[in-house]
């Protein structure tokens, strides 16, 4: 059994106490459906605010979901289309104050009101996404998306 006692009062802290769970969480093990499972689980349990948590795989030129937290969603998302799909397309981090503002958005879980999505680039490569929503409007700023991006250079290098 895991059992982290993540109880970090600052943003900084907590997303460092949750890289080096996660970094455990991981290590030694070579299985990718694994490591995405257990990263979801540990990542909804320990961020506040967030309502799903999970990775989508870029598998025969598109995104495929993969292990998740959170409610039923959809399972194939072309690259360029939504939060998840632009953030393939550019490889780059897509944090989303609105996502009622962002044009393309696929609205999974209509409770979800904001949304950071990271890519996950090994050797060049893109593996997949992290994906996070939340329920509030800008729930994520740039200590999230610093603590996220660190998270998802973790799972590039265990999936
Ligand atoms: N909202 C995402 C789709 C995935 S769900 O949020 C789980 C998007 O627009 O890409």
């Amino acid at each position: 059994m895991y059992d982290f006692k993540i109880e970090a009062t600052d943003k900084s802290t907590l997303y460092r106490d949750l890289a080096a769970a996660l970094g455990g969480l991981v290590a030694g093990e070579p299985d990718a459906i694994a490591n995405m499972a257990n990263a979801s689980s540990l990542i909804f349990e320990t961020l506040p605010d967030v309502n799903w948590v999970g990775f989508y795989r870029n598998v025969d030129g598109g995104l495929l979901l993969g292990p998740f937290q959170g409610r039923a969603a959809c399972i194939r998302i072309p690259f360029g289309t939504g939060v998840c799909g632009v953030a393939a397309e550019t490889r780059e981090v897509q944090r989303v104050e609105d996502v009622h503002a962002f044009s393309s958005h696929i609205a999974c879980d209509p409770a979800s009101r904001s949304e950071i999505v990271i890519p996950l680039i090994r050797d060049g490569n893109l593996l997949g996404v992290l994906d996070i929503d939340s329920p509030d409007i800008g729930r994520f700023d740039a200590l999230d998306e610093a603590g996220c991006t660190a998270l998802g250079e973790i799972m590039a290098r265990a999936i």
